[in-house]
């Protein structure tokens, strides 16, 4: 089939690429003509494992072609997917500009039965507004039809999460939508994927509560590290034995920093400024506690690290290992890293960051830390080490050749994965999120029993 991909950024670009696997026509547009440039040429603009070759390949093929017209898009493709942005507005509700100057430039080329598919997230009750929108300005007019089709690829899983997601969800005003959605997917479909329709509020609303129960289920076992702290327990075991009971089970159940990223935080805030507009008290009342305990994560680690220099952060020199947001990623967007960073940073601290794919994104938007590709250059004569993003790199590191560089070896971490005794027996002081001291006293005794 001829589609489109309006947007090429993270999802759409990935999306495009991976349709044109599928064996469909595809040509993507972007505003933005220095992505157009470098798609074309075969290059990412991010670091995503496997999407470079795919991108390469279907290029070669010829099925996928980049173009910045959206009058050519509107001319060559039968369904065209909305993959722009919604980035979050000062109050933290979804700014939805570039969804409609994107609707708006395609409607007015529409001129024959088309279908359009939005995949962005977005607040209930927006493609209804959309499909009102589209059918207003189209010179098709009613031929126009929309669905709501919403993406759930996880950024370092994206290529394996397209071509063969949990699940489709289909959200259709018209049969015809469905069909030819199924017939868009009817590869993943084939193989199993289930697919499910339903109506475009559902759909969006289904989109909205997958980010939610997931912040939910992280600040949840958050909370409760929190508590195992406090009495001596240990969140890494009380995980594993949550995980047995199949209606629990120990995905995204990881303790530690908390999440962040271009995605969670914001969806979750949105949904929240969505709720509180529809006076929802129960969900504007759950998703604020899911921020506040994730926010407060941080704010733990700057405090710990403080106590772990002594009391003081100024002049201490603090060695970080990761800044993206998650490992396998160059995203630092809300990295919860570089936010434990900043706060380091204004008390005095000199710190040092080490990643292995994210530091020139970290380097743009925070300049003023210190930034090597190496980790012994990072932590020479640093007075703490902290595990802020856990690539497995960080889990190779010999501790006794790393305690020879630093001027105290004491180390903090936050992504409660690194081997704590092996570490300890070597010579390391070591405090993990979440376990008791051996692993780590209670939150108010820890800033004493560290520093
Ligand atoms: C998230 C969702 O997982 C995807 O399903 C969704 O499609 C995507 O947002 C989106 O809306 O576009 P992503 O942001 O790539 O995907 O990241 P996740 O793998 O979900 O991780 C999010 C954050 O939570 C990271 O900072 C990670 O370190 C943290 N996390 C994750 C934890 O702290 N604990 C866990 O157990 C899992």
């Amino acid at each position: 089939m001829r589609l489109t991909v309006i947007g090429t950024g993270y999802l759409g670009l990935t999306h495009a690429v991976c349709m044109a696997d599928l064996g469909h026509e595809v040509v993507a547009i972007d505003v933005d003509e220095r992505k157009i440039a470098m798609a074309s040429r075969g290059e990412l603009p991010f670091f995503e494992p496997g999407l470079e070759p795919l991108l390469r390949k279907n290029l070669d093929s010829g099925r996928l072609r980049f173009a910045s017209s959206c009058a050519e898009a509107a001319r060559f493709g039968k369904v065209h997917f909305l993959c722009v942005n919604t980035p979050a507005a000062t109050d933290g509700q979804a700014d939805l500009r570039f969804v409609t100057s994107a609707i708006d430039e395609l409607a007015s080329n529409l001129i024959s039965r088309c279908l359009v598919v939005g995949k962005s997230t977005v607040p209930p009750g927006t493609a209804r507004s959309i499909l009102g929108r589209l059918r207003a300005a189209a010179p098709a007019g009613d031929q126009v039809d929309l669905a709501w089709n919403p993406e759930f690829l996880r950024e370092g899983h994206a290529v394996q999460d397209t071509m063969r997601p949990d699940r489709l969800v289909f959200g259709v005003a018209s049969e015809w939508a469905d069909a030819l959605l199924r017939q868009i997917y009817a590869e993943p479909l084939a193989a199993g994927v289930p697919g499910l329709t339903m109506d475009l509020e559902t759909a969006e609303l289904v989109k909205l509560s997958a980010n939610a129960f997931l912040a939910t289920r992280i600040s949840f076992i958050n909370a409760i590290a929190d508590a195992c702290q406090a009495v001596g327990a240990d969140v890494l075991k009380l995980v594993d034995a949550l995980g047995y009971d199949e209606r629990i089970a120990c995905r995204s159940l990881s303790p530690g920093l908390g999440f962040g990223g271009g995605c969670l935080p914001k969806d979750i805030r949105a949904f929240h400024a969505a709720a509180a507009k529809l006076g929802l008290d129960s969900v504007t009342a759950l998703l604020a506690a899911v921020d506040a305990i994730n926010l407060d994560r941080r704010a733990q680690v700057a405090d710990l690290t403080r106590a772990a220099v002594g009391g003081r952060l100024a002049g201490k020199r603090v060695a970080v290992l990761g800044a993206a947001f998650k490992p396998n990623s160059d995203d630092v967007r809300d990295s919860p890293s570089l936010d434990v960073c900043e706060r380091l940073a204004q008390q005095g601290a000199t710190v040092s960051v080490h990643d292995p794919a994210a530091l020139k994104n970290a380097a743009q938007i925070k300049p003023h830390l210190r930034y090597s590709l190496t980790i012994a250059e990072v932590a020479a004569d640093a007075d703490v080490v902290l595990h802020l993003t856990e690539w497995s790199d960080y889990q190779t590191i010999d501790p006794y050749a790393l305690a020879r560089i630093v001027a105290k070896p004491v180390l903090i971490d936050a992504r409660c994965v690194l081997d704590a005794t092996m570490w300890r027996a070597a010579g390391w002081r070591v405090a993990v999120l979440g376990r008791p001291e051996e692993c780590w006293p209670a939150r108010s005794r820890s800033i004493e029993a560290i520093g």
